[in-house]
């Protein structure tokens, strides 16, 4: 294949950096040799309270590896992704082989274009129905990278597993070590280039919801508003579970947050119940025989809000100069 340019690959490693990840801690780092590109998972970047064995982390690598990869589509490169390629090195989360030149299709490149302006919209959501063929298109999304959204108002799990949200965030809410660890990562300056910055926080919630959107995140600065009455929520699953099904996850995640972007949607997360082991014993229970949850998502119509920053790809990435081809 002819070499790809320079400014395509930093265009791909500035896709990967606009990943999510648990309070924007960017638990990554990349290492470029000639034709490949590797995701490894940063340690010290991962949550040791609420994420202490880097679930969350590894999902964040996974959407990381898939910016990587969509955005090296969209320039007209194949790119093949092998996942933890090697047991010795648990952290070695992806990497990312170009392989030849093929022509991007218009929904890779729409795709692609939609990294840099996803972002998590902690405010309220309108009472606007989305519609099933686009509710169907996240599934899709979902499925191509060998994952599942299993949306709870269809499948009677709604009220369990947002009285789940809600015990699991009444249990962090009284937990200190919990609560300055959010505390830490929270409330950042605009230009902060990792953590959550206030701005991109919602306002306090006017009356109970149906869930709850972490006390964490709120900006108390701004007057409390209503949510809306019960936002379209879809748990992300895998077949199976372990390190692997947490890395394809986030790959799966990041096609269906770049899929609703796309189709001018609001996301957000609510992962607290993931982050107690009493709520995600019962919410995998509650998913017994149909796949392994990873991530709760809340999707809706709703007002743009401003992008968080992140860390320069400089500080993040490391060149290495391998045998010449
Ligand atoms: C695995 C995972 C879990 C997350 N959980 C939450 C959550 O529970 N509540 C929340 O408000 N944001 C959550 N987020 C969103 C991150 O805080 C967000 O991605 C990060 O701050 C970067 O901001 P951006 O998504 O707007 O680019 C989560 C993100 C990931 C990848």
């Amino acid at each position: 294949m002819s070499r790809p340019l320079p400014s395509v690959l930093d265009q791909a490693l500035a896709s990967a950096v606009r990943a999510p990840s648990p309070h924007n801690t960017q638990p990554w780092r990349f290492a470029v040799e000639h034709e490949t590109v590797e995701v490894w998972l940063d340690r010290d970047r991962v949550l040791a309270v609420a994420d202490p064995h880097g679930r969350e982390a590894r999902l964040a690598c996974g959407a990381a590896a898939f910016n990587l990869q969509i955005s090296l589509r969209a320039n007209g490169i194949a790119a093949v992704v092998r996942l933890l390629p090697d047991p010795a090195e648990p952290d070695l989360v992806a990497v990312i082989r170009l392989d030849g030149n093929e022509k991007a299709t218009a929904a890779e490149r729409r795709l692609a274009e939609s990294v840099f302006r996803r972002h998590t919209n902690r405010r309220p959501l309108l009472d606007k129905e989305v519609p099933p063929a686009v509710q169907a298109a996240l599934q899709a999304a979902a499925l191509s990278e060998g994952g599942r959204v299993e949306y709870l108002g269809t499948s009677g799990r709604y009220t369990p597993v947002a009285s789940l949200v809600r015990q699991a965030e009444a249990l962090q809410a009284g937990d200190d070590a919990f609560r300055a660890e959010a505390a830490f990562w929270t409330h950042r300056a605009p230009d902060s280039p990792d953590g959550v910055p206030k701005i991109a926080s919602g306002p306090p919630p006017h009356g109970h919801g149906i869930v709850s959107l972490r006390a964490s995140h709120e900006n108390r600065d701004l007057p409390s508003r209503q949510y809306e009455r019960e936002p379209l929520l879809g748990a992300l699953l895998t077949r199976d579970r372990g390190p692997h099904a947490e890395v394809r996850a986030g790959m799966a995640m990041q096609r269906v947050l770049l899929t609703a972007t796309a189709e001018g949607l609001a996301t957000s997360f609510l992962s607290q119940p993931f982050e107690t082991p009493h709520t995600r014993a019962a919410l995998d229970r509650l998913f017994t025989g149909i796949g392994q949850p990873h991530t709760l998502l809340r999707i809706g119509y709703g007002y743009p809000t401003r992008l968080t920053a992140r860390r320069p790809v400089g500080e993040v990435l490391t060149h290495r100069v391998g045998p010449a081809s």
